[in-house]
């Protein structure tokens, strides 16, 4: 079974709808939460699974020797990135060719890039009058939201969803397909 890390960078909603699937389903295992902020809820969710979490500052991602020390010690062989807002640094793509996936809350190449992420994606979309959005899973490479595309789903937007709205379409969709897409990556 592949041992897959999980980085998180706040509530980590995802984090835990990926642990429970593969709680019952055992064809990836997560042995290992890291996150670039130590305040993140993602710890509590870790916690409550019994999932070792760490945190690491934003050099310390950037350095890579840190993180890659504590991989190794976790014989990782993926990693996992669910609302992860850090740029992943050479090191650990050079570690991990092909083996880091992301979730982006919207149908790239549209709204991506930096400073695109969270809720400044839905509230991009609103503003555009999108009548659709939806999420992209993908490979990650060394700029923001460019690496191939492994999935995407789509849906409506309705004129009058507000931001919020449009967010709790998009998670329904990650919660839905995050867990499938990685088990076919990993599993
Ligand atoms: C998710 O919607 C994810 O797609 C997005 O952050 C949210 C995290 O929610 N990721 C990005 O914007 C990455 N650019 P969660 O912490 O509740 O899983």
């Amino acid at each position: 079974m592949k041992r897959v890390a999980l980085l998180a960078s706040g509530s980590g909603s995802n984090a835990e709808n990926i642990f429970s699937y593969f709680n019952s389903r055992k064809s990836v295992d997560f042995p290992l939460v890291l996150s670039n902020n130590e305040h993140a809820y993602v710890h509590e969710r870790a916690q409550k699974m019994g999932i070792p979490s760490f945190s690491f500052s934003k050099n310390e991602f950037a350095e890579g020797t840190p993180v890659l020390d504590l991989l190794q010690k976790y014989a990782i062989d993926g990693i996992v990135l669910a609302g992860f807002m850090l740029k992943i640094s050479q090191p650990l793509l050079d570690a991990f060719p092909n083996k880091i996936i992301n979730i982006h809350p919207a149908l790239l190449p549209k709204y991506g890039g930096k400073g695109m992420y969270g809720h400044h994606v839905h509230e991009a979309v609103k503003n555009a009058g999108e009548t659709e959005t939806g999420i992209t899973i993908h490979y990650i490479n060394e700029n923001y939201d460019e690496g191939n595309i492994i999935f995407q789903a789509k849906c409506p937007i309705l004129p009058t969803d507000t931001p919020d709205e449009i967010a709790a379409k998009v998670h329904e969709l990650e919660y839905r397909y995050y867990p499938e897409i990685i088990e076919q990556v990993f599993g």
